[in-house]
């Protein structure tokens, strides 16, 4: 199987939305409109197997540190194969470039996160997530999902790491 993981492309709209649609009726996967797919294309990556797409995903910015791994998908028949977890590791690589700190996920495939480097979370330590989407949600009361985060860096914004032997790092830096 030769298999591209790449940033997806106002092109590969459709056949996102073919990909997630039986996910989302089955409720496996929260409903995403094709214009807000389109809208946010810059966020979302796919697996691409010839013409044929295998898988996606996005990431949902809820401050410039904090986003959530939302709508990753692979085709039927094609799960089980590593695609899930390369899909994975270019969100990660996405979400580093654009400053990204903290990537949760709120799943029901948690051993598949914790695979891939996430932690079990308690839903206290994402207020974001819960004020915009859980709080309106009407299966907030049995909600089965499990929170997940993976950290990717402790750094405050502004601030470069110093290195172990002490010497270096931003001498800006206000003591
Ligand atoms: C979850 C999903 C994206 C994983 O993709 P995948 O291509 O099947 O996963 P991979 O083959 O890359 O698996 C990576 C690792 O996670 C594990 N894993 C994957 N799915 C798992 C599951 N459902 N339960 C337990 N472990 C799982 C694999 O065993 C593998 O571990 P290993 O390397 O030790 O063998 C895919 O199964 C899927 O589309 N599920 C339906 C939609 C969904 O629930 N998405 C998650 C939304 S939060």
């Amino acid at each position: 199987m030769s298999l591209v993981v790449r940033r997806a492309r106002a092109s590969d709209v459709e056949n996102i939305v073919a990909l997630l649609g039986p996910y989302i009726e089955r409720g496996e996967l929260l409903p995403r409109d094709p214009s807000e797919i389109s809208g946010t294309i810059d966020h979302w990556v796919v697996a691409i197997e010839g013409n044929k797409l295998l898988g996606c995903g996005s990431l949902v910015a809820y401050s410039d540190e904090l986003s959530e791994v939302r709508s990753l998908a692979v085709v039927p028949g094609y799960r089980g194969m590593g695609i899930g977890r390369a899909l994975m590791e270019m969100l990660v690589e996405v979400a580093r470039g654009v400053g990204v700190r903290r990537l949760f996920g709120l799943t029901r495939v948690v051993p598949f996160f914790i695979q891939s480097g996430f932690a079990s979370i308690d839903i206290v330590e994402i207020p974001e997530k819960v004020w915009r989407d859980c709080a309106p949600c009407p299966l907030r009361d049995r909600c089965d999902e499990h929170p997940v985060m993976l950290v990717l860096s402790n750094q405050r914004p502004g601030r470069q790491a110093v290195p172990a032997d002490g010497r270096g790092g931003n001498r800006n830096v206000p003591k």
